[in-house]
């Protein structure tokens, strides 16, 4: 279901908590900047995945560029695996401008637009090639700006892959699913996804997976082959079943009030650096996320299940009306985008 009005009533109180948490960064982050050069610009770009994954090495590729054409300027400051905090305390800190960029899952956006929504309905997307041409059309590029209201300026789409179950069986139908704890990321419609097929969904934040899973706190999740490999998933998760059903992209967005207040040739060089990472980070992701899919089979310590076509038509089946239920929520003409992308002919 999506949120109700008591649920969203619960806001609040999180984001006092993600105020204070903000607060007590800022006042570490200034203890740590004593002794630095005062009038280099420094952007802090906290995420939460490992460096081998397609995000992190987008950031690392970022920081290396920035630093060989704005050196003198600009020094970028990356912390990957959640180092620093989590995606939901780095959307609050962003918006105070307690640090400058971040790179986050388009899932979690959903506390702050239902726009974004679109990107977590299930099987919209078969492929990376789809989502892709969704985001470079005028409605996946109107929607970077959604959050300007809230500060927050939307640079870029970066993409991570499609996303498979982990779980303590196979799951070749969604009867397999029902009654498993899920850990899902902070989105309404994941969790209604997995409502869908009678699972017990699970909010959490990607640090805390790995240690759920081994203590049996949760039965399953979901994720792309880089995270479940860099993750290491696969050590604690006995079976992951090939659904493709999702898609896991990122947002790189900034502080809009610093990205305005910088001097414009350092925002058109940066502007610049980012556009290049940005076609290396989405031309790499499959390939890396099939090198990590190769890493989990190499391993040994987990199976990959293929489904066919009549086991994945059954999935769709049941999790479609989820599509119904966020559809209305969702500002007007991004899901028929979306779709008329996905189902776009060949020769794109
Ligand atoms: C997750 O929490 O599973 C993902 O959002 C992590 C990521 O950034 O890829």
């Amino acid at each position: 279901m999506p949120s109700t009005g008591s649920q969203r009533a619960q806001d609040p109180l999180r984001h006092l908590y993600g105020i204070l948490l903000v607060a007590l960064l800022a006042l570490n982050l200034a203890g740590c900047d004593q002794g630095e050069q005062s009038d280099r610009i420094v952007i802090r770009f906290p995420h939460v995945t490992a460096p081998g994954t397609p995000k992190g090495r987008g950031a690392d590729a970022f920081r290396t560029l920035v630093a060989e054409r704005l050196g003198d300027q600009v020094s970028v400051e990356v912390f990957p695996s959640a180092q620093l905090m989590n995606d939901d305390d780095s959307l609050d800190a962003l918006m105070f401008g307690e640090v400058q960029m971040i790179a986050i899952s388009l899932s979690k956006l959903d506390r702050l637009t239902h726009d974004f929504q679109v990107f977590d309905l299930p099987f919209l997307f078969d492929d990376l090639e789809q989502v892709k041409r969704f985001q470079a059309s005028d409605v996946g590029q109107e929607l970077l700006a959604t959050l300007s209201d809230k500060g927050i300026l939307g640079l870029a789409y970066w993409h991570n892959g499609m996303k498979q179950f982990g779980g303590p069986h196979a799951l070749r139908t969604p009867a397999d699913g029902a009654g498993l704890n899920f850990r899902i990321q902070e989105s309404d419609v994941l969790q209604a996804q997995v409502l869908a097929f009678g699972g017990i969904p699970q909010k959490m934040a990607l640090a805390e997976v790995y240690q759920a899973l081994q203590t049996g706190a949760i039965d399953a999740q979901e994720n792309t082959w880089s995270n479940n490999y860099s993750q290491k998933f696969f050590e604690v998760q006995p079976v992951f079943t090939e659904t493709r059903h999702g898609y896991l992209g990122y947002l790189v967005a900034v502080n809009q009030e610093f990205w305005n207040g910088l001097p414009a040739e350092v925002r058109n060089e940066l502007n610049a650096a980012l556009a290049e990472v940005t076609v290396q980070v989405n031309r790499e992701a499959e390939s890396i996320n099939q090198a990590a899919r190769e890493q989990i089979e190499a391993s040994g310590q987990s199976q990959i299940v293929g489904l066919t076509e009549a086991e994945l038509e059954e999935w769709r089946n049941t999790m479609r009306p989820v599509w119904t239920e966020f559809e209305g929520l969702i500002a007007p003409g991004i899901v028929d985008a979306a779709r008329g992308s996905a189902s776009a002919a060949e020769g794109r």
